[in-house]
């Protein structure tokens, strides 16, 4: 299964969220391989910033071709979490191609929805190419004890692309754990943003469980 955490919008949480749900993925059993498709190399300082062996394989491919390099590696691993740039690039566009599942990470504010629709439009010029390609909304840094997730998601769901229902909330603890180079599963000082992150990993492998995507059907 590839999932691809995108959205043209920088700094919404893409990195974030594709490293905590590749290390969710990885104490689940699967094989994981992270594949860093931001030339900003995010993922890659993370990796360096590690004093132990990370728990799934990063590898840096920013290049317009993610979509046909990752067929060789695809064997080795269960699941592929792709982390891509933000800015409507042809690397952006090849990680969307090269996805079954598209993740588009968005904070809860107007002018974060606005500005989603951009990736919305990204992802429909891609399923031309690839008629099975899905795509959800993933609420981030959602301020706790707000409504305003909740008002995101009506609007939201105007856009044809469905609302995952875990949100993520701002937590000092995503920050800090990625600046030491762990993931929260690691830094164990907030079980809430533990829990989030397992609803979020839990809901995700969900809908492949339940055949909602083509990968599986195929398969079949
Ligand atoms: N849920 C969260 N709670 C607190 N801080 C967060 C959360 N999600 C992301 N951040 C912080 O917001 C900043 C941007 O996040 P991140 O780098 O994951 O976004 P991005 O979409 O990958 O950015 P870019 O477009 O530059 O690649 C980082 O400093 C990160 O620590
Ligand atoms: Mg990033």
């Amino acid at each position: 299964m590839i999932i691809t955490l995108q959205n043209q919008k920088g700094g919404v949480g893409k990195t974030t969220l594709s490293l905590h749900l590749a290390h969710y993925f990885a104490l689940r059993g699967a094989r994981v391989l992270v594949v860093d498709a931001d030339p900003q190399g995010s993922a890659r300082d993370w990796l360096q910033a590690r004093e132990t062996s990370a728990p799934f394989t990063l590898v840096g491919l920013d290049r317009p071709t993610v979509h046909r390099d990752i067929e060789n590696l695809l064997r080795d691993y269960d699941m592929v979490v792709i982390d891509a740039p933000p800015r409507v690039t042809d690397i952006a566009r090849s990680a969307i191609l090269a996805a079954d599942l598209v993740v588009i990470p968005v904070q809860p504010s107007p002018l974060d929805v606005w500005a989603a629709q951009d990736t919305v439009r990204l992802v429909n010029d891609a399923v031309v190419y690839k008629e099975a390609l899905k795509s959800v909304f993933a609420i981030n840094r959602e301020i706790v004890n707000t409504a305003i997730g909740r008002d995101v998601s009506s609007a939201l769901a105007e856009s044809q692309v469905p609302v995952l229902a875990s949100h993520i909330s701002q937590r000092v603890a995503f920050a800090e754990s990625l600046a030491h180079g762990q993931t929260v599963f690691e830094t164990k000082t907030d079980t809430k943003a533990v829990a989030e992150i397992e609803g979020l990993g839990a809901e995700l492998l969900g809908l492949f469980d339940h055949h909602v995507f083509e990968p599986f059907r195929r398969q079949a």
